[in-house]
């Protein structure tokens, strides 16, 4: 027998009504802020995560699936949705357009990690990327975005907040941190000891109970934010606080992406075990310019479906459509005949075996159908049809040309 491969899964049935309803209300929420569809490919250069994610983050050094495909050219599956946005966004020239867009996307995106609860090889995002303003209000209405969805599903969650400073504060700040952190160079762990080298800030998440007790009295984030840094990140927290969203200042808080300056966030959930967080988004106001393209402030978040799909409270299910089943075999052919008519305008399921009205009546119970309706040797004699309403428990035969 063959398998689906460690860590991708098959979503059916009821997955796949919970994915598709977190996608028709991430979609509708998305629209109502102003954003529009954009799909990229799977496949991209593998030089675009490289430049974009980083060389130094996990996702790119460990966990690529990358390939030389049969042009020799170096290819990799996305493992996340943002670089190729930007991408297209400048391959389309929309940096030079100027102006404000707005986008948002799904799909699968794959990362060869050790699969978990939570934690996938193949999963999927629903994200957003917004271009153009620099105001810190957009990165308050990111964040507002990611909490309507959230409570649209019925998801509760706490809001982590970073700033991670730009050009003016961040290196000044890295330095400081590096000669905090070289002074116990010897006591920290081989992780940290390469981060040193490639990116520093990421000792700051890291994972190991030893690492994060000698860094407790390392140089603080928040505390090394030049004043336009430091005005924003006010700002964002007061907007917040307006409009009622709760927040938690994690100033450990980098994220594992390297394209990030200033407003950085995760919305986490207490409910679904080890891999908690729900949502990551942040302010890259360098990356289209990283990627050749025209300067463009921009920023964005992605929330990762799977995390969520036990968590999403489902609206009750209505009875809906119509089962049609026969109690003789000389009726089915009618009642094929008529499904293929009903369903221009209803739902409709069948079943091609004649049988019993209880079976029939407890199989068009089991697929959630409004109506029942059957024919039998005497409806099919008069041109009929016995109709159940399973909702309201009535009943009736109707002439098929009323049916
Ligand atoms: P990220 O934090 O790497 O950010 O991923 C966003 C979300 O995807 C995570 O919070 C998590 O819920 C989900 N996720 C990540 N890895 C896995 C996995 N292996 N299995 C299941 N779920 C996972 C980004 O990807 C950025 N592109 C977000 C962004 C958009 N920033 C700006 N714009």
């Amino acid at each position: 027998m063959i398998n689906s491969l460690r860590g991708m899964n098959d979503i059916l049935s009821e997955d796949y009504e919970r994915f598709t309803y977190f996608i028709n209300t991430a979609t509708d929420i998305a629209q109502k802020y102003g954003f529009h569809f954009i799909e990229t490919p799977l496949l991209e250069e593998t030089a675009l995560f490289k430049r974009s994610v980083g060389e130094s983050s996990d996702i790119v050094g460990k966990e690529m699936y990358q390939f030389i495909d049969k042009g020799q050219n170096d290819v990799c599956l996305r493992p996340e949705g943002t670089a190729g946005v930007v991408r297209a966004f400048i391959q389309k020239k929309l940096d030079k357009a100027g102006g404000i867009q707005r986008y948002f996307y799904h799909g699968s995106m794959f990362r060869y990690e050790r699969p978990q609860k939570g934690r996938l090889r193949q999963f999927h995002q629903f994200g957003v990327e917004s271009f153009g303003v620099d105001s810190v209000y957009e990165d308050a209405t990111m964040i507002m975005m990611v909490s309507d969805i959230l409570k649209k599903l019925g998801i509760g969650y706490r809001l982590q907040l970073n700033s991670l400073g730009d050009n003016n504060c961040m290196p000044d700040y890295r330095n400081k941190l590096v000669e905090f952190v070289q002074e116990r160079k010897d006591n920290i762990c081989e992780d940290c000891v390469k981060r040193l080298e490639t990116n520093p800030i990421r000792v700051l998440d890291c994972k190991n109970s030893k690492c994060q007790e000698l860094y407790e009295n390392a140089p603080k984030l928040l505390q090394n934010l030049c004043s336009a840094c430091e005005d924003d990140f006010n700002t964002l927290k007061k907007i917040l606080e307006d409009n009622g969203i709760k927040y938690e200042i994690d100033t450990n808080l980098v994220r594992g992406l390297d394209y990030y300056s200033k407003t950085a966030f995760e919305f986490v959930s207490d409910d679904i075990g080890s891999q908690s967080a729900i949502a990551g988004g942040g302010r890259y106001d360098r990356l289209v310019e990283f990627l050749d393209g025209r300067s463009t402030p921009a920023v964005g978040f992605a929330i990762g479906i799977e995390r969520l799909m036990e968590l999403i409270v489902m609206p009750e299910a209505s009875r809906d459509g119509y089962y049609i089943g026969a109690m003789d075999e000389e009726a089915v052919n009618l009642v094929v005949k008529l499904a293929h008519k009903k369903r221009k305008s209803d739902k409709v399921n069948i079943d091609y075996k004649a049988k019993n009205l209880q079976k029939h009546l407890k199989a068009a119970d089991k697929v959630n159908a409004k109506y029942c309706a059957v024919i039998g040797s005497n409806e099919l004699k008069d041109a009929t049809i016995w109709v159940k309403d399973l909702e309201n428990k009535t009943e009736e035969t109707i002439s098929l040309e009323d049916f």
